[in-house]
């Protein structure tokens, strides 16, 4: 039997080696405390997965309070997070996997922020017709603090034990509305051009950099974590195009990987954007320094999907595979692949280590299920 070619080693950007081409992506977990402190059902979920990949990433952590966009989420806004920050990574390096810290920032999609009367703010003040709460347009001086807090959580993250960071530039968070078209009505620099819709981005990758360096901590990862395209319907936030070509300046600023986030029902590891002839990972992968990794993935489940997506990029994440079976990578390196779950029922719901509100979630029809559904529960 020949090994997959998902079990061999990877070297990082910056020349960090990982054992396999695994990894498992971002998962908000709604377990943290409402002021957004890790739990021991969180530490306890990370540990049953500790061997999923050798890049575990984290659920989303909030750099500002109002940051959060979804219940249970952790906070690395404040000094005291880190001591709660730092048992989840011990949990997640316990088996010799690489923890990686997501940051990301909600922007304007805060609605538990702004029940708890903090300022939500976005790029432009605009209505949207799904958000009933006040939206400020950002001042610059807000920029300039964003910027220094994104700095300020990567500086917590080593402080916690982190090997390194995954900035969230997707899913419709800050920096994604900032770079959209659509969101981003702005005349000043951080607005209009292509180049200014881009800068933020750019602007907290350099912050990361300066912090890292004055930590002198080469081995620390950066991930970057982008969508390739927003589009929906007639509404262009910005096209594949647009994104490769910002994907670009971020590579020739550094970073150690890149993450195709495909999260969304019309997206599978092998989509193609509209009009074009190559898939997504296709167009990423063709522009990738031959040194710096690119990670792609949705949907993928099985051994068979996992090589089928390695055609066309460096490393694989998987997000419900770790919900549904922990212990796929375990099997996979033990030649059972056989004995591999690829169906979550009611009741392994609560036999999978699911922080609780997390199995609650999917045990209610609607919910998650209807946003990001497991296989084998139906709507
Ligand atoms: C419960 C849940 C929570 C998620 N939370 C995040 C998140 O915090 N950050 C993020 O970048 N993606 C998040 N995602 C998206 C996943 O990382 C992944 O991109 C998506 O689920 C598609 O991959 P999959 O088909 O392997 O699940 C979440 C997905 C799930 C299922």
């Amino acid at each position: 039997m020949t090994e997959s070619k998902a079990l061999s080693a990877l070297t990082l950007g910056n020349g960090v080696q990982v054992a396999n081409r695994l990894m498992m992506s971002a998962m908000c977990d709604l377990g943290g405390t409402p002021d957004g402190q890790v739990t021991q059902e969180q530490i306890d979920f990370m540990q049953a997965r500790a061997g999923f990949g050798a890049l575990l990433v984290t659920a989303a952590a909030y750099p500002q309070p109002n940051a959060k966009g979804l219940p249970g989420q952790y906070s690395v806004a404040n000094d005291a997070d880190v001591a709660g920050l730092s048992r989840l990574a011990a949990a997640m390096k316990s088996r010799g996997a690489k923890a990686i810290l997501q940051i990301a920032h909600s922007g304007r999609e805060a609605a538990i922020p702004a029940q708890q009367g903090l300022r939500v703010v976005a790029p432009s003040k605009m209505t949207f017709p799904w958000i009933k709460y006040p939206i400020a347009e950002m001042t610059a001086a807000d920029v300039d603090e964003l910027i220094a807090d994104y700095g300020k959580a990567t500086q917590r993250a080593i402080d916690a034990g982190f090997d390194g960071v995954e900035i969230h530039n997707c899913n419709h968070d800050l920096l994604q509305q900032f770079f959209s078209a659509y969101s981003n009505h702005r005349s000043d620099q951080w607005g209009g051009s292509f180049e200014k819709r881009a800068a933020l981005p750019l602007a907290v990758l350099k912050e990361l950099h300066r912090v890292i360096t004055a930590a002198n901590k080469p081995e620390f990862i950066v991930g970057w974590r982008i969508s390739p395209e927003e589009v929906h319907g007639e509404t262009v936030g910005y096209t594949v195009d647009d994104m490769l070509k910002q994907t670009k300046l971020v590579l020739a600023a550094g970073i150690d990987y890149l993450n195709l986030s495909l999260t969304g029902l019309e997206y599978r590891y092998d989509s193609k954007p509209a009009g074009h002839a190559h898939t997504f990972a296709q167009l990423f992968h063709a522009i990738m320094p031959a040194n710096v990794p690119l990670y792609i993935g949705s949907q993928v489940h099985t051994p068979a999907d996992v090589d089928a997506a390695l055609a066309d990029a460096d490393g694989v994440y998987m997000a419900r595979e770790a919900l549904v079976d922990p212990e796929f990578t375990d099997k996979l390196k033990a030649g059972r692949t056989a004995d591999i779950i690829t169906t979550m029922s009611e009741a392994r719901l609560k036999q999978v280590h699911l922080p609780k509100a997390l199995a609650e979630e999917y045990a209610t029809p609607g919910g998650f299920r209807e946003q990001i559904p497991l296989v084998g529960l139906p709507n």
